[in-house]
């Protein structure tokens, strides 16, 4: 929902641009910073959703911490002001130079990947006379019922190190003297509505802790990654997901060891709701079965419905005609270019402005210059 203030001001801009409501980032954020405070738990905004400056400024202020995939998420965490002890850092493919900027910035975590990868971070620390925390992330072999793009915590999934390898990694572990084994990290997929997706993996946790535990181990964090979902139906909702029965559940099912902490990687569920993806009508055309309504935003600005057929609401917020049904395409040589199919919104011509909701998470991050396309710039409510 838009003020009339904000549309006047959406009608100077030029479009496609995204639009982000801090209002409701903070309203957003103070519920996830009330919800896990009551449990003690710590939460690492993953910066992948959304590395907006702007946004990361306020997400510091309020006291979380970061998650990170690449060095320049790292650098950028840095610069940005979050603590390099509260960085944690994953991903399978971690370059030489990714290796050596968190280690000389002595970050929260690795969290390591595969045998391979702790070999080479105990190597690199060796040679600066440090020694690296790492923690194991473990593909817990949970399934999440989610897009199969975004489920992660499979067996058959590139992510984490499988149950077979224990043995081997513990070996590996007494031999490695540049390395610290701090914790075990998780994470099962995104955009995860099924609780009991999460109650399987805290049930998994558990088996997986009591191995740490038989083998003489006790670990200072567990990471449980990120996932939770939002409801893209209903943007201007925000009491989904509901961040307290989503912490509790953790409290309740996971086994939690004396002075042991709760790690978690949330990205959509903080950000996706604060913003939108703007754009104009540049025509509208009658197709067989349906009209095509041509705006000028893409796949390049938002790509998640053309790569997980994702849903995102899409309303035009200009028109006060009627109700009639359209195809939302972008100008993109791609028959993927398409926001929406059979969409029902008012009546719709050229120069209306249209909607598209939730593109907080995974919008503006995962934007591209295909076809030469200019970048979209990103405007503030605060400014209005
Ligand atoms: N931790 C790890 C290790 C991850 O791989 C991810 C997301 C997160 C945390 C944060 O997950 P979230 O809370 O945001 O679900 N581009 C896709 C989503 C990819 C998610 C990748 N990993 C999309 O647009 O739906």
């Amino acid at each position: 929902m838009f003020s009339p203030k904000e549309i006047e001001y959406f009608n100077k801009i030029k479009t496609p641009f995204y639009y982000y409501n801090i209002d409701r980032l903070k309203d957003i954020l103070t519920r996830v910073k009330n919800a896990s405070e009551r449990f003690g738990f710590v939460v690492h905004y993953a910066m992948k959703a959304n590395a907006n400056d702007r946004l990361l400024a306020i997400i510091r202020e309020f006291g979380f911490g970061a998650d990170c995939v690449s060095g320049n998420e790292v650098q950028k965490a840095i610069d940005m002001g979050f603590s390099p002890n509260e960085i944690a850092f994953a991903g399978v493919g971690k370059s030489d130079d990714e290796i050596n900027l968190g280690i000389d910035n002595n970050i929260f975590s690795f969290n390591c990947e595969s045998t391979q990868e702790i070999e080479v971070i105990d190597e690199f620390a060796a040679k600066k006379g440090k020694v690296a925390r790492i923690a194991l992330r473990i593909n817990p072999n949970v399934k999440a019922n989610t897009h199969h793009y975004i489920t992660t915590g499979l067996e058959e999934n590139k992510f984490g190190i499988n149950r077979w390898e224990f043995d081997k990694v513990l070996e590996l572990l007494r031999n490695k003297k540049n390395v610290k084994l701090v914790g075990i990290h998780f994470h099962i997929g995104s955009q995860i509505t099924d609780f009991d997706a999460f109650k399987s993996l805290c049930i998994r946790v558990n088996e997986v802790q009591n191995y740490f535990i038989e083998n003489q181990i006790l670990l200072e964090h567990i990471n449980v990654g990120g996932g939770l979902g939002i409801d893209y139906e209903h943007p201007d909702n925000l009491d989904v997901p509901d961040f307290d029965a989503f912490f509790k559940l953790f409290d309740r099912f996971l086994e939690l060891r004396p002075k042991q902490k709760l790690h978690f990687e949330l990205g959509r569920a903080m950000v996706a709701q604060c913003g939108d993806l703007i754009t104009r009508v540049l025509f509208v055309k009658n197709g067989i079965n349906t009209n095509f309504a041509i705006v000028d935003a893409g796949m390049t600005e938002l790509i998640r419905p053309a790569l997980y057929q994702a849903y995102h609401k899409i309303e035009n917020i200009t028109s006060k005609l009627g109700i009639d049904f359209y195809d939302v395409v972008g100008p993109i040589c791609e028959s993927s270019d398409t926001f929406g199919k059979t969409v029902q919104m008012a009546e719709t011509k050229r120069g209306d402005l249209i909607a598209i909701r939730s593109t907080g998470a995974y919008g503006e991050v995962m934007a591209s210059q295909y076809n030469l396309r200019n970048l979209a710039k990103s405007y503030y409510s605060e400014d209005i």
